[in-house]
């Protein structure tokens, strides 16, 4: 018995294959039911009990050199294949295409201004990167203007006309004004940049949508219109707005507009916080002063403009109560606008 385990061992060593069932058969043939190693074992019973502490040794030692040698063959057999030609499964279904879906900012844009673009609104931008002059100089803020303050604007050099980072997209129509011929009907999309502490409400980036119309005879009226339309297209045929006095350098007269509640239709609830009203945007007529600083002869032109804030429309719009959602791009906060595309 010792010496056809000898003789076995030596054979195991000299073990080769190329193929997967030769392989097997050589599992078979060892170690298998009727294996030569079992019957082995099987012999092994009989053995005198003076003589089984050596055997056993040996025959164990057999045992573990055939696994070991088979588990090497199929090693480096796989080995082989996967450098020679890739294994294929072709019944396998296919990777999902995980195609994402649109920024609900992007989506709220979008929107906006092919509501303007149906009306004759071009589309006008700027650089984030401004001067002074664009944000603040040519729109009639006076230099002591707290917008003109560190608190409220990133500035990046001082100086005359400081370098910033604009603080709305009014200094794109600036831009236009300078460069575009009268008459002028532009929308003004773009990342604006203030000094805010971030919190649910406030971001120091967000996005703004500003409207600008020029031409002659542009009233009030046409304003109001204007503002009409567009919160009827994006809020629903129901919608109501209304006007409230306010003020900004560059407009006068001024006002806020609010757009009734798209969830109660006016009655009061807690997101219009009782009022049946939500605030959408500012406005006014261009003042005089501003279409001079522009080259424009406020004798013969008069003006209208607005400005609405991306991120507001779209909380409006989808009852997203946390400004700081848009942008930190929650996978699982994204997937639910994924219907929107
Ligand atoms: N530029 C104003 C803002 O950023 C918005 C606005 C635009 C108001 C045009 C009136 C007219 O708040």
């Amino acid at each position: 018995m010792r010496e056809k385990i000898e003789q076995l061992l030596a054979e195991v060593e000299q073990l080769a294959a190329k193929k997967e069932q030769e392989i097997e058969e050589i599992r078979v043939r060892l170690l298998g039911k009727k294996g030569t190693i079992t019957q082995l074992f099987d012999e092994f019973r009989d053995v005198l009990p003076e003589q089984k502490r050596e055997l056993g040794q040996v025959l164990n030692t057999l045992k573990v050199a055939a696994t070991k040698k088979i588990d090497e063959l199929r090693t480096i057999l796989d080995e082989s294949m996967d450098a020679d030609e890739p294994q294929y499964d072709l019944t396998k279904p296919g990777d999902r295409l995980d195609l994402g879906g649109r920024h609900p900012i992007s989506v709220t844009k979008a929107e906006i201004l092919s509501i303007f673009n149906k009306y004759g609104y071009d589309l006008a931008e700027g650089p984030e990167i401004e001067d002074d002059w664009h944000v603040f100089g040519a729109l009639n803020f006076p230099p002591e203007h707290p917008a003109r303050d560190m608190q409220d604007t990133f500035f990046i050099t001082e100086g005359e006309n400081p370098v910033l980072l604009r603080t709305h997209t009014s200094s794109a129509q600036v831009r236009a004004m300078e460069t575009m011929k009268l008459p002028i009907r532009i929308v003004c999309p773009g990342r604006v940049f203030r000094n805010e502490a971030i919190s649910a409400r406030a971001h120091c980036i967000f996005h703004q949508v500003e409207g600008l119309y020029i031409d002659k005879n542009v009233s009030f009226a046409d304003l109001k219109q204007a503002v009409l339309l567009f919160a009827r297209e994006m809020f629903g045929e129901q919608a109501q707005i209304r006007l409230r006095p306010s003020y900004f350098p560059f407009t006068e007269p001024s006002a806020e507009v609010d757009v009734s509640c798209n969830i109660c239709g006016g009655k009061g609830c807690n997101i219009c916080k009782g009022t049946g009203w939500l605030e959408i945007m500012g406005c006014g007529m261009v003042d005089p002063n501003v279409l001079e600083a522009n080259g424009i002869d406020s004798k013969v032109y008069t003006g209208f403009a607005f400005g609405m804030g991306v991120e507001r429309i779209a909380m409006l719009k989808w009852q997203v109560k946390d400004l700081r959602h848009y942008f930190e791009n929650d996978i699982r906060f994204l997937r639910e606008f994924d219907t929107v595309v």
